[in-house]
């Protein structure tokens, strides 16, 4: 068993600078997630501490082992990829005995163990198969098979359910979370899905441009995300921005989005004039964060025009116009709108984010 630790990696191919300084660090027994967009580093990331990439710049550890001089079949870390690359002529017993073999275990030994994991992951009736016999769920678990029975220190995993359909997508996410805690192997995980991310990571480490913009458990970065782009990111439908500039009169502070304005109090008015760069900000505010009155009931409700309604079942999200931008709602209340109706919105001000609109960091 071992904790992983990255310090400064950086890769370039050419021009392109694929992973930008990236220091983390994930703890024994530990499952992180890797996330962000398509092309922000994260598989070349994976492929580092695999040893199938070489770093540019920077070390990684594996345990206490500087690993960076290591083949990959020295580092013993096992990588599951987004393809499961099965070998599609051999059965399934021989694809999970397949590392076992390469090692010269003894033949009573592989198959013990072989069927152990089979049973742990209850594919033993499918060990004569071949993968082409297989659906895309019992293809996943052979692959993952095939990592377990050597007994890593690590387990590397990219994109491991994304070639499912939605429904077997959501029930292998909960089996893998659970295996991972059953096993206790530290393990770094690769998506691009943030509802995937929120629900199987301990701790989350998002990407952007090659860059790490910030890690936290989901409870962390989706309640205070450092910067614009993790607010952005994370959260569905996204959190809405809205331009404003902050402004005071008599003591008397607001934020004006030129459309309407956003009455706040004189210690958040303090805060942001103290931390932003300039009175040019962006008022962040969660779909279901924005409250929605069918009357004008108080002062200062903003009104909207419903620009179209998407009910989910359980929830239903609003698309709201105000002038010209859209902001959209989530709720549970049951509301009977039509387009072109006419509504009141608020946000309170301990549910608003506020961002610098120039550097783009979280100021409150
Ligand atoms: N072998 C390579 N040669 C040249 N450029 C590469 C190579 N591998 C990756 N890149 C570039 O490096 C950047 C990061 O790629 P990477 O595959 O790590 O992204 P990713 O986050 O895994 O994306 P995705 O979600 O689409 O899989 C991209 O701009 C990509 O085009
Ligand atoms: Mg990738």
């Amino acid at each position: 068993m071992a904790g992983v630790t990255i310090k400064n990696l950086t890769k370039r191919f050419g021009n392109v600078i694929a992973v930008n300084n990236v220091s983390l660090e994930v703890k024994d027994r530990e499952f992180l997630v890797l996330l962000g967009p398509s092309g922000c580093g994260k598989t070349t990331t994976l492929r580092c501490i695999a040893g199938l990439d070489t770093p540019d710049e920077g070390e990684i550890y594996i345990g206490d082992r500087l690993v960076n001089d290591l083949a990959p079949k020295d580092r013993n870390v096992a990588m599951v990829f987004q393809s499961y690359a099965l070998y599609p002529h051999m059965t399934v017993f021989d694809n999970i005995a397949f590392p076992l073999k390469m090692k010269k275990l003894p033949m009573s030994e592989i198959e013990k163990k072989v069927k152990e994991v089979a049973e742990f992951l209850k594919i033993s009736h499918l060990l004569n198969r071949k993968p082409g016999q297989l659906s895309g769920g019992e293809k996943q678990r052979v692959a993952l098979g095939r990592a377990i029975v050597r007994n890593p220190d690590v387990f590397l995993m990219d994109e491991p359910l994304s070639n499912l359909d939605a429904k077997l997508r959501i029930y292998m996410r909960a089996e893998l979370k659970r295996l991972q805690k059953e096993l206790g192997v530290t393990t770094i995980y690769v998506t691009h899905d943030q509802v995937e991310a929120m629900t199987m990571a301990d701790k989350i480490a998002i990407m952007n441009q090659g860059v790490l913009q910030q890690v936290g458990t989901a409870f962390e970065v989706f309640n205070n995300p450092s910067n614009l782009f993790v607010a952005g990111f994370i959260g569905s439908p996204p959190m809405n921005f809205i331009n404003c500039t902050l402004k005071e009169e008599n003591g008397s502070y607001y934020l004006d989005a030129g459309a309407f304005t956003v009455s706040i109090s004189a210690s958040l008015g303090k805060i942001i004039s103290e931390k932003a760069s300039s009175s040019e900000i962006i008022l962040g505010v969660r779909p279901e964060d924005v409250i929605i009155e069918e009357k004008p009931v108080a002062k200062n409700l903003i009104r909207a025009e419903v620009y179209v309604t998407e009910p989910m079942g359980s929830e239903i999200v609003i698309d709201l116009k105000v002038n010209n931008e859209i902001i959209k709602v989530k709720t549970l209340k049951e509301f009977k709108l039509n387009i072109g109706d006419e509504v009141w919105i608020r946000f309170s001000e301990d549910k608003i984010h506020i961002f610098d609109r120039k550097t783009e960091k979280t100021i409150v």
